[in-house]
């Protein structure tokens, strides 16, 4: 009985912490220690954002010796060729934060002569939201239906199937406690 109800209580607490991440932005400080600066290869910030899912949202935090560095947001042409002229943007001050608003590819250069063909130079791609996070495990109890009934895209629905989920868990707990 007490090993059921711990099972359900910690489902349930499951079941919570995923809505909340589904609902929480990432912050990514751009390079992690190498901060925005003249990389150790060329490949470094490639290799940095290889691993990550960004989405929108998400903060990227740009880390730079003040007047040393800019952060320019380009088109894919401009990345390619290092030219910063005809930037979308530009930031000069650090830290830079840059909220992702749209979903695509973003490219971003340091303008200052040299520095983007020395490797200061990120290319990323956003997706489009963030509920791509599996749904609770239903491994402890019996299948509940709302889950696989949910649409993935959608947050409202997947936000109703994890509360409905939280009240069967409540249901249970208390039929099993009474
Ligand atoms: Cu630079």
């Amino acid at each position: 009985m007490a090993k059921n109800l711990n099972s359900v209580v910690f489902v349930a607490l499951a079941a919570v912490t995923l809505l909340q991440s589904s609902v929480a932005a990432t912050t990514y400080v751009v390079g992690d220690s190498t901060n925005w600066a003249i990389p150790p290869s060329t490949s470094t910030y490639s290799n940095w954002a290889a691993n990550k899912t960004f989405v929108v949202g998400d903060i990227l935090v740009f880390n730079f010796a003040q007047g040393q560095h800019d952060v320019s947001q380009v088109t894919k042409a401009g990345y390619d060729s290092c030219n910063g002229t005809g930037a979308i943007s530009m930031q000069q001050n650090s830290p830079a934060n840059i909220t992702l608003q749209t979903a695509g590819e973003l490219y971003y250069i340091c303008s200052v002569d040299g520095h983007c063909n020395a490797g200061q130079k990120l290319a990323i791609n956003v997706t489009g939201d963030s509920t791509g996070a599996t749904p609770p495990s239903s491994t402890a109890t019996p299948t509940p239906p709302s889950t696989t009934a949910s649409p993935p895209d959608s947050s409202a629905a997947t936000s109703l199937g994890v509360a409905g989920l939280s009240a069967t868990f409540l249901s249970i707990a208390l039929a099993l406690w009474f």
